[in-house]
Formats: structure tokens, sequence, C-alpha cells
């Protein structure tokens, strides 16, 4: 068995990338795949649990128990190394990468989500981009279609590969209800040109199973190519 993974990634926070990654998830557990999920710092936990968590547990339908899915759950809604520090807690990037790849083991295909964008930070030194590093994991980048994004995921695209990560596309998300604007539309024509990576899919608002599943039978045939 191939053992695949990806990082869903966004260009900031509350972009999409859990809408994604449980829409991905949902897509290959219906083709009969294997779905592992991780989100590896979540911020912000209610009572205990965190709903990015529940969300792509419920959606992968994976056995994996909450800390392993989850090993760095921090109280407040903050960068995890500020939420860190704020429990005295220390976070270990080489630990999160260790756990992770336990998972990824285990399944046919895993799916790790980011906290906020790819340079926030989890350690004093260290960001998701170093933990994404560790483990070789090449990026799905989630952006938002609304006026800022262009320059948001070029700057994505560009500190991805300055550090040696690969980027297999871009997923704009479109998080409001509502006609697309003339900034979201004109911004689409361009998006793949200038952020220098393809744009996979744009998708619209509460976008349907037929369309994760042909996102994810291009991300699956994308990220099969680049391996590991
Ligand atoms: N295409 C879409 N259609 C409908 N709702 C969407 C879409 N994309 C995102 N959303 C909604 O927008 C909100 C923010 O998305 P989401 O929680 O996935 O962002 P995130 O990047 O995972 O945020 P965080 O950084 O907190 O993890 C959620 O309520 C989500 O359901
Ligand atoms: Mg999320």
């Amino acid at each position: 068995m191939r053992n695949d993974a990806l990082l869903v990634t966004g260009t900031d926070t509350g972009v999409g990338k859990t809408f994604v990654a449980c829409g991905l998830a949902r897509a290959w557990r219906a083709a009969g795949r294997d779905v592992g999920v991780v989100k590896p710092f979540a911020s912000g936990a209610v009572r205990g649990s965190h709903p990015d968590v529940e969300a792509l547990i419920a959606a992968s339908g994976t056995a994996d128990p909450f800390d392993e899915v989850c090993p760095y759950l921090f109280r407040d809604p903050l960068a995890p190394s500020v939420a860190a520090k704020r429990e005295r807690r220390a976070v270990s990037v080489a630990r999160a990468a260790r756990m992770t790849q336990r998972v990824i083991d285990r399944h046919a295909i895993t799916i790790v989500e980011g906290a906020g964008g790819l340079l926030v930070p989890v350690t004093d030194r260290e960001t998701v981009a170093d933990y994404a590093k560790r483990l070789r994991l090449p990026l799905l980048i989630v952006a938002r279609p609304a006026l800022g994004t262009l320059n948001h995921t070029r700057l994505t695209v560009e500190a991805a590969r300055a550090r040696g990560l690969r980027v297999l596309g871009i997923v704009v998300s479109f998080c409001s209800p509502g006609r697309a604007g003339l900034a979201e539309r004109t911004n689409l024509e361009v998006m793949g040109r200038h952020a220098g990576s393809p744009v996979l899919a744009a998708l619209r608002h509460r976008a349907s199973a037929l369309e994760f599943g042909r996102l994810a039978t291009r991300v699956e045939a994308l990220v099969a190519r680049i391996g590991r």
C-alpha cells in the first residue's frame, strides 16, 4: 500500500482549510480509500475538544483517537507558539512529525490541516513550514477569492518554494454566499499565472460532492506523481 499525504495550508486563517480538507476526505472515502487526518496544532479548544478535529474525524471516518489526530491542542485561539507559552507547554515539531508519520503509515492517504497560514509560528524558531518540511508534505494552498488574494497567494507559493516545499496547486474557496463581484471574477482569471501554481478548483459557496469529487481525483493524481 502507498501511504500518500498532503498538507492543506492557506493564505490565512479562516480561508476554508477545514472545509476543503473535509470535502476531500469525504470524496476519497466515497471512492473507497482509507483516509487518515491530522491537525497537528489546534488552537481555541472548546470543552477539551476542537471543531476542526471533530470535523476531520467525522469526514474521514477514521478510527484514530483524538490525541493521535491532534497531538497539540491549546486553549487560546492564538498562534500555536503563543498559545503554548500561555499554558507553559513546550511544542516539539519533531514529536508532531513523528506522530503524524504514524498516522500516515496506517492509511492510504492522509490529509494534514495546518494552523493558520504557512509561516505561523509553532515554536520560538519554527513554523508550520518547518513541520511540513520534516515530513516532506506537498502543499495544497487554500486561498480567498476576494481583493488581496493575489498578493497573499503568491507570497505563500514563493515562501513554500524558498523552503524547498512542493506546491500541488491552489484551491479558491468562496466562503461567503452571493454572486462573485468584479474582484473575485478577475482574480480567478489571473491567479494561477500570477502565483506560479495552477488553480485546481474554484469551489463555489457550499460546493457540491461532485465538485469535491473532481478536485479529489486531480489532487490524488498530483500527489501520486510528486511522491514524497
Ligand atoms: N466554499 C465554501 N462554501 C461554504 N462555506 C465555506 C466555504 N469555504 C469555507 N467555508 C466556511 O467558511 C468558514 C471558514 O472556513 P474554515 O473553517 O474551513 O477555515 P480554516 O482555514 O480551516 O480556518 P482555521 O484557520 O480557523 O482553521 C467556515 O464556516 C466554513 O464552513
Ligand atoms: Mg480549520
